[in-house]
């Protein structure tokens, strides 16, 4: 069924009001396919919605909201190092983390308490505490919008970088993600070098670390620094970690010494964004509705009322200022809509 005007305020983690002009759910790739059919959704934009979790509604969306409900998760093979792990795409992202450490399939512990569904995962090849989908990633299964065909796409063909895939560059728009398939280790390799791991892990007086005492440990560190969308509307990291030239780093040094930033190659480090937004004074900001979080300065904030256009209006004040304080130009992370 296709309704109208439906509102969009409980389907996007920031809590803005927005309407789509037609909005749909659908739980089989049959169901999809024949909405692919439908006059409404052949002639209008169309939005593939998961959990909204990395989306802005600057405003309305005057087109279609197809919202993924597709469930099931399975093992569907097995060889001598891994399990291969099938995923429908509307499965919430945490659970099937969760359902993996239980079964004791590893790879996925660094990634918990990310919010979302499966099928956006490959999308921006989600990242966290040293560990992005990509190295746990096998393949895909996508169906076209233009024919409804499904095909196939390897961990090569997604073209993956930082918050970067194929879907977000040359085939933008053109599919929609059904499954996921993941191929995780019988042997875990832990990896606790990132950030806090370690200290969190102290403190938790564990010995034979598990994947399971990882992922407990990353959603202590989470819990403390990034607002619960439940509690207050916010999409994450609003923007990326710029990659700059060393020079351009070696001239922020020369202001303030302890800058932090990490390599990528031999002309180019990671400065994070956070530090460069807090330098600048916004962390914390409270602009009366929305504003800064004040635990970590690259996450904006909707405590409640604040609209889209606000929190855009914002991120562009923070653009502007730090290009002017720093020379660098940030680039947002979430996706704008409308
Ligand atoms: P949505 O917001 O619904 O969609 C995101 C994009 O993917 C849209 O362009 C949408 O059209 C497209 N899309 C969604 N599903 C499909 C599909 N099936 N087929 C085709 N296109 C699709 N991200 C990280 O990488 N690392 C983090 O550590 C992290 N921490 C976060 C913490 C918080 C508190 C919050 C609120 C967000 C965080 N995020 C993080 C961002 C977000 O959780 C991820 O990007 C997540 O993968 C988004 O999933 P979603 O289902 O909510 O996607
Ligand atoms: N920092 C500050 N002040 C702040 C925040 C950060 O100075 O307010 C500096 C500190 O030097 C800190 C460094 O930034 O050591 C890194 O901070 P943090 O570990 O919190 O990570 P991040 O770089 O800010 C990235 C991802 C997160 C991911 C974490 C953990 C991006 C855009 N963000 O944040 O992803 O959870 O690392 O791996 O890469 C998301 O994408 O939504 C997201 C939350």
């Amino acid at each position: 069924m296709i309704t109208e005007y439906q509102s969009l305020k409980s389907y996007n983690t920031f809590g803005v009001p927005a309407q789509a002009r037609y909005f749909t759910t659908f739980s089989t790739a049959e169901e999809l396919r024949d909405l692919l059919n439908h006059a409404i959704v052949k002639n209008n934009p169309r939005l593939i919605l998961g959990g909204g979790s990395n989306m802005l509604f600057v405003r309305n969306f005057d087109g279609i909201v197809l919202k993924n409900e597709l469930k099931g998760i399975e093992k569907v093979h097995e060889d001598e190092h891994h399990y291969y792990v099938k995923s429908a795409a509307g499965e919430i992202w945490h659970e099937l983390v969760m359902h993996c450490i239980q079964n004791n399939y590893a790879g996925m512990e660094n990634l918990a308490l990310i919010p979302g569904c499966v099928g956006a995962s490959p999308m921006q090849n989600i990242g966290a505490y040293g560990v992005e989908i990509k190295d746990i990633f096998h393949s895909l299964e996508a169906m076209h919008v233009h024919d409804g065909t499904v095909r196939t796409f390897s961990l090569e063909e997604c073209n993956f970088g930082y918050r970067e895939s194929i879907f977000k560059r040359a085939e933008k728009d053109n599919w929609v993600i059904l499954s996921v398939t993941y191929r995780l280790n019988k042997r875990a390799v832990l990896h606790t070098s990132y950030g806090a791991i370690e200290e969190q892990l102290d403190k938790m007086h564990r010995d034979n670390i598990t994947i399971k005492d990882v992922a407990q440990a990353v959603i202590a560190i989470r819990s403390s620094k990034l607002p619960d969308p439940k509690v207050t509307g916010n999409a994450g990291s609003f923007f990326k970690n710029p990659v700059v030239p060393i020079e351009v780093y070696k001239a922020i040094q020369t202001h303030h010494n302890n800058a932090p930033c990490f390599p990528i190659d031999e002309t180019n480090v990671k400065v994070p964004a956070g530090w460069l937004i807090e330098q600048a004074g916004w962390k914390g900001k409270n602009l009366g509705n929305y504003g800064v979080h004040d635990k970590q300065a690259l996450v904006l904030v909707n405590y409640g009322g604040a609209t889209g256009e606000q929190i855009y209006a914002l991120s562009t004040s923070i653009i502007s200022d730090i290009k002017a304080k720093f020379g660098i130009e940030l680039e947002r992370e979430v996706n704008m809509i409308g």
